[in-house]
């Protein structure tokens, strides 16, 4: 993973050894050729998240390019966009407190189906800080002991959104300032194996998440959170991630099956917007 790969029509230099490489040479704003594209997902299942840098693209043409990916699942909590329901604005204001995203997560693990891959493009940034961190779920699972790997092997997990977005935090700075809406929504339960197959690589992946993962099926809560609160510290060992420092211009595109994410919380005073567009994924198994 180190070495940087051999493109025809792309540049990839890895970010870190364990994942995430930043392209050079493609304009997203243009018609992508097939080739480019075929390179291009090349380079993210390779590398679980690819980065861009001095992009320049209109809502609409950020919309184009994730279409060229897949179906675009839309977000039922996060502000939209005005005039366009496909992007979810990921928004800090100067006067506000909380992030969006300040924990390891993965989105939308509490979809049956959950989402294959999350594109954000950064409209403003802070002069310093507001960083993502990523880790790998390939490697988080590779690292684990035989026995424990025989352990989750056949177990599942719930994964759900009303803690995270129901009436329980609907009193947060977020919904009452209008960054997070629809709270009636946050009704998503679902179960996944803890060990996912990944459907384009192959690779196994721990599939447990801070963010969204309540319990092991036919577990107590109180039984899980010991093992869970493990793997939980497991996933973010420094060795499996990669940190991301934004421009403005600069996209980020990461594959939510073999991937955690954690937008660093530290520019209060400082406006950060970014615009996701989140594409269905496949059942897991
Ligand atoms: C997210 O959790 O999707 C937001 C990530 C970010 O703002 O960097």
């Amino acid at each position: 993973m180190s070495q940087a790969a051999t493109h025809q029509k792309i540049s990839v230099k890895p970010q870190s050894a364990a994942l995430g490489a930043v392209i050079d040479g493609v304009d997203l704003a243009r018609d992508l050729s097939d080739s480019i594209l075929e390179e291009l997902k090349s380079a993210f299942g390779r590398y679980s998240v690819i980065f861009f840098r001095n992009q320049d693209l209109t809502p609409q043409q950020h919309i184009d390019l994730a279409e060229r990916w897949g179906h675009i699942n839309i977000n039922r909590f996060f502000k939209p966009l005005e005039g366009y329901p496909k992007i979810a604005q990921v928004i800090k204001e100067v006067d506000q407190k909380e992030n969006i995203g300040g924990a390891w997560h993965t989105d939308h693990s509490y979809d049956e189906i959950p989402a294959m891959g999350s594109m954000i493009y950064a409209r403003q940034v802070p002069e310093v800080g507001g960083d993502t961190l990523f880790s790998s779920m390939y490697l988080a699972y590779e690292a684990l002991s035989d026995g424990m790997k025989e352990m989750l092997e056949d177990l599942k997990a719930w994964h759900s959104s009303r803690h995270a977005f129901g009436y329980g935090v609907s009193d947060s700075e977020h919904y009452q300032d209008g960054r997070l809406a629809n709270p009636d929504l946050a009704t998503q339960d679902a179960l996944h194996p803890v060990v996912i197959t990944h459907p384009i690589t192959g690779r196994k992946a721990l599939y447990v998440n801070t963010g969204f993962t309540v319990r092991f099926d036919g577990w107590t809560v109180e039984e899980s959170k010991p093992l869970l609160d493990f793997l939980y510290a497991h996933g973010a060992r420094q060795e499996f991630t990669c940190r991301f420092q934004w421009e403005p211009g600069s996209i980020a595109f990461w594959d939510n099956r073999a991937t955690w994410h954690y937008a660093l919380n530290d520019y209060h005073g400082e406006q950060r917007i970014m615009h996701r567009i989140t594409l269905e994924g496949v059942p897991l198994n």
